[in-house]
This record gives C-alpha cells, structure tokens and sequence, in this order.
C-alpha cells in the first residue's frame, strides 16, 4: 500500500512538498504541471517547478518527486519526458484531469478522455521515450462530462504501456465538490491489471479506509486533505502499522505555518507570502476550529511581516 502527494497547481510546490513529506507517511509526490506547446521546454522550466531535480529528484527527506506534463502532442510529449528524464526525474505523469477551459479548448488534461487512442498515442509515445526502469503513469477523472469511457480510458493507458494510473474519481464536469465516486474506482480496478491509485476525497484515517473497502484500491493519492491535515499520511500509515500516534495539535500545525512564512522570505515578496499563509489558513480551517480565529485576526493584513505576531 503506497501514498502519494497530489499535485495541486499553485499549493502544492517544492517547499510544501518538503514540509509534508518530513512529517512522513508519503511514498512520493506529484509535481504541479508542466505545460508542454511546441517545443522541448528550457532546463529552468523544469527546475522552476521541480527545484528536486538539483537533489536527484527528491523532497530533503528523499521522498521522490514524480514530474507531471500537460500536453496533446504525443512527440512534444515524448521529447519533454526524455528530457526530464535525462534531468534527474524518477518518473514521468501525465495530465489528463485537468479541467480549465483553457487547456481543454487546447485538447489537452481532460479534454482527452473524450477520446482513448488519444490517451493511448500519448502514453504510447512517453513510453518509448523514456528508459525502461523510469515509471511512466497517467493521472485522469472518470470522463469528461459524463463516466461512459471510465474504464476504456484506463485500459488505453495499460495497453499504451502506462506503469500505472491514478484516477481522480470524478468526471470532468464533476468539478471538485461533487462527492467522489470511489465505486467507479472498482471497476475500473476490476478491468484493469496495473496498480490503479485511488484519489478524491480522502480527508481523513476513516475516509482512507473506507475508500479501499469500496474501491479494493491498494494505493491511495491525497490533495486537499493533506494540506487541511498536515500529518494525514502519517496518521495513516500508523493506523495501518498499528502504531500509537497523536495526531498534529494546532500549536504544531502553526508553527509549520510559521516555518513556511520564514522559508520564504529570501526570495518571495512580502505580500505573496501573505497570500500563501491565508491561502493554507482557508484548506486547515475545515479541520482546526483555531484555523478561523487564526484567519480572521489576519485577514485585513497584507503581508507576512505584519502576520508574524498574530502567527
Ligand atoms: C488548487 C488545485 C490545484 C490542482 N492542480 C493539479 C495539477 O497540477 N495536476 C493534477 O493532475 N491535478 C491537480 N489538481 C487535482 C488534485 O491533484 C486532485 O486530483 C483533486 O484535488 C482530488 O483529490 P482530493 O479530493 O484529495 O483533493 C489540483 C486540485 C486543486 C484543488
């Protein structure tokens, strides 16, 4: 049983990464996407959103950071996973969840469930690309506006040769607030014979566990539920080991609050490292009642330095 990180554009980048993965319970991460158009992508694009890949591709804690592309072009696709590849990734995702209209008027994230041989020639292409022992997989929902291709979609994946996939058990037209269909995660499991990870929804230990029974997936991916509980994974993982745990006090989760204020100061504006702190107060709010008071006292405040005492 394995659990991943998700990748959360503009939430989940290398310094939380490194935050949660200390705190343990994670086998490795996603990064957020990288967009790939015409052309094989600068080094510093790469490094931009996966700064891992100056530690062999791998969180302080030596958690490997699996790096995401978002792209229809099957060639392009394939150059940019080479690419990343020879930079050090220890493995290659793909985007086919992506909902943004942008990007689907484009055909490419979830645009392409409308239509398997388009999964299948991506996939296809990556893999060749890339050295047999990097694992190449595919992040999707169950379809793009309805769950008709569910399970030819994963199985365009397994024949294109896809390591594994990860299904996000919603459709595009879903959304992210329309409770997770875990049940289509078993079927899709049932018909398929690479590792399927179950994502949507796992906001806490019961959640996790009734997610498995449901889906008979062994392995899970957490979004917005690890950053509203900094040590869901490893409340996890000593659920499953059996191991007495307490779970994070909200002193604690604050003070990695604190943490990521001060990490950022050298190279981030003042007022951007505001807008992360309150940006991580809204996810912690669902589950720490603190996380409110704790947001309203700083809510009219505009930068990190002025948050500091209130922190
Ligand atoms: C703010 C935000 C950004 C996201 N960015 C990405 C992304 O870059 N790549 C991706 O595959 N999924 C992305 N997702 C989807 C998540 O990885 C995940 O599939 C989804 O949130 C459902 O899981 P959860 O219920 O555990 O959050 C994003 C989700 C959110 C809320």
């Amino acid at each position: 049983m394995k659990i991943m990180l998700a990748p959360m554009e503009g939430v989940v980048d290398s310094r939380m990464r490194g935050m949660l993965t200390k705190i343990g319970g994670y086998q490795s991460c996603v990064s957020e996407f990288i967009r790939v158009t015409d052309r094989v992508l600068p080094v510093k694009v790469f490094h931009r959103l996966s700064p891992e890949l100056n530690d062999g591709g791998m969180t302080p804690v030596g958690t490997p950071v699996i790096i995401q592309l978002l792209g229809g072009n099957p060639e392009m696709m394939a150059a940019n996973a080479n690419k990343a590849v020879e930079l050090g990734a220890p493995g290659i995702d793909i985007n086919f969840g992506c909902p943004s209209r942008l990007v689907n008027r484009k055909q490419c994230g979830a645009a392409l469930l409308k239509n398997p041989a388009d999964l299948h020639d991506i996939v296809k292409a990556v893999r060749r690309a890339v050295v047999p022992h990097i694992p190449v997989s595919a992040k999707l929902r169950l379809g793009y506006d309805n769950t008709d291709l569910a399970v030819d979609n994963a199985l365009a994946v397994q024949e294109a040769g896809g390591d594994f996939i990860t299904v996000h058990a919603r459709t595009r037209a879903d959304g992210y607030n329309f409770p997770a269909r875990w049940e289509w995660l078993a079927r899709i499991n049932e018909s398929t014979s690479i590792s399927v990870v179950a994502n949507g929804d796992i906001n806490s230990v019961e959640d996790y566990l009734r997610c498995r029974q449901i889906s008979g997936c062994d392995d899970v991916m957490i979004g917005r539920g690890a950053i509203a509980v900094p040590d869901l994974a490893k409340q996890i993982k000593c659920q499953q080991q059996d191991v007495v745990y307490a779970p994070m006090v909200w002193g604690e989760v604050c003070h990695l609050l604190f943490q990521m204020g001060i990490s950022m100061e050298e190279d981030v504006q003042d007022k951007h490292i505001g807008m992360r702190i309150k940006q991580w107060l809204v996810y912690l709010k669902r589950d720490y009642i603190e996380a409110q008071h704790c947001f309203n006292r700083i809510r009219k405040m505009s930068g990190f330095a002025e948050m500091k005492n209130a922190l």
